[in-house]
């Protein structure tokens, strides 16, 4: 039988694109190389002749793209002898935190807004230990915290303000860049603090300037209706979506993200709930993608996009789903409309309930 090499990380595999030493001691979970799925379904649905991959970012070990780069702040952390890092969250960095806090050996706060966070973040910010602090305000009040007391308290910070998160997020791109063989003609992208289409385009750069690839995508980050700073031209004062991983209306990385919008002759546009909703739940009944509703930002838009021919017919796109659905069972379960039944523990009973749901 022949054997492949175990896979043990981004770091390990792209170490020499990453700020690493040889005598570094790599804090990993074997995250990133996540599938590329090629949608088969939506693609019809839509009747438009487009060729769709979602980036299944929801895989990595903590259930979204935040460990690419949690990977890397981490390692360095421990590297430069840090004994606690800190972050604010709308919940999934919380989570990336805590697992390569305790898997190092080291101490994580983390700043999340009160209520605010889905369930499943919570849940793995508290079994792994950290320390949970809730604030009663909301993601961007807490960030801006968190940057105040990085100046005073002996605290690594983890947020995407720190480069070594988006040097490890900046891999996915090379990922992409692999398994296709060269560029998308778009990429497809949820935008909060704007950290994530930063590190891709840097990613795609690197690539590009090194001559590995001749071409690079147009980055297009989409945005929830309800916190659109990127659609205003300003930021926004009380962010609202039910996209609460997204729900951010001070963006870290505002500068940057421009700079990405104009290099890559790309734009923003936003969605509502209701799209964002949508777009969600035709990825997990059609393709049997479960993602959270902020991830499925990037297909709504890119459905709007596509219907609209900003993105024409015969492109290849390119759709990061930045988190696993199992993250918010809430919304997932309130928006459901699969038939829920219950029946008496009886042969006859079961399949009554099977006949009478047979698709047509
Ligand atoms: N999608 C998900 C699932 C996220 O958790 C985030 C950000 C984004 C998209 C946006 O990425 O901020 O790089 O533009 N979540 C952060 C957190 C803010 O605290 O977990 P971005």
């Amino acid at each position: 039988m022949p054997f492949r090499p175990r896979y043990t990380g981004l770091i390990d595999k792209y170490r020499d694109r990453l700020p690493v030493r040889d005598d570094t001691r790599i804090i990993s979970l074997g995250e990133g190389n996540t599938p590329l799925i090629r949608l088969s379904n939506i693609p019809r649905i839509l009747g438009k002749e487009v060729d769709i991959y979602v980036k299944y970012e929801g895989l990595n070990p903590t259930g979204s793209f935040k460990d690419r780069g949690m990977t890397m702040a981490v390692t360095k952390a421990v590297e430069e002898g840090s004994k606690a890092i800190i972050c604010a969250s709308t919940g999934n960095t919380s989570a990336a935190a805590a697992a390569y806090a305790s898997r190092a050996g080291i101490t994580a706060f983390v700043l999340i807004p009160e209520g605010k966070i889905a369930l499943g973040k919570l849940a793995q910010a508290m079994m792994h230990g950290a320390v949970v602090i809730q604030i009663r305000g909301n993601f961007d009040a807490g960030m801006e915290l968190v940057k105040q007391v990085g100046k005073e308290a002996p605290v690594t910070i983890v947020n995407s303000i720190n480069p070594y998160r988006l040097q490890g997020q900046k891999t996915a791109a090379f990922e992409i860049l692999e398994e296709l063989g060269g560029a998308p003609d778009f990429h497809c992208i949820p935008v909060g603090n704007a950290g994530n289409i930063t590190a891709h385009w840097m990613g795609y750069s690197e690539y590009h300037e090194h001559g590995i690839v001749n071409d690079r995508p147009r980055m297009v980050g989409y945005q929830a209706a309800g916190s659109a700073p990127f659609m205003r031209g300003k930021m926004v004062d009380n962010p609202d979506t039910v996209a609460t991983a997204i729900r951010i209306g001070h963006p870290q990385s505002w500068d940057k993200a421009w700079v990405v919008q104009k290099e890559s002759n790309g734009w923003f546009d936003e969605c509502t709930d209701a799209e964002i909703l949508a777009a969600q739940k035709l990825l997990a009944e059609r393709e049997g993608v479960f993602c959270e509703p902020a991830s499925a930002t990037s297909l709504a838009g890119a459905i709007k996009d596509i219907a609209s021919g900003k993105i024409p017919a015969g492109s290849k796109i390119v759709c990061t789903l930045t988190g696993h659905g199992l993250k918010d069972p809430d919304t997932a379960i309130k928006q459901s409309t699969s038939p829920m039944l219950t029946v008496d523990a009886t042969l006859s009973e079961v399949k009554a309930a099977i006949l009478n749901n047979m698709a047509d």
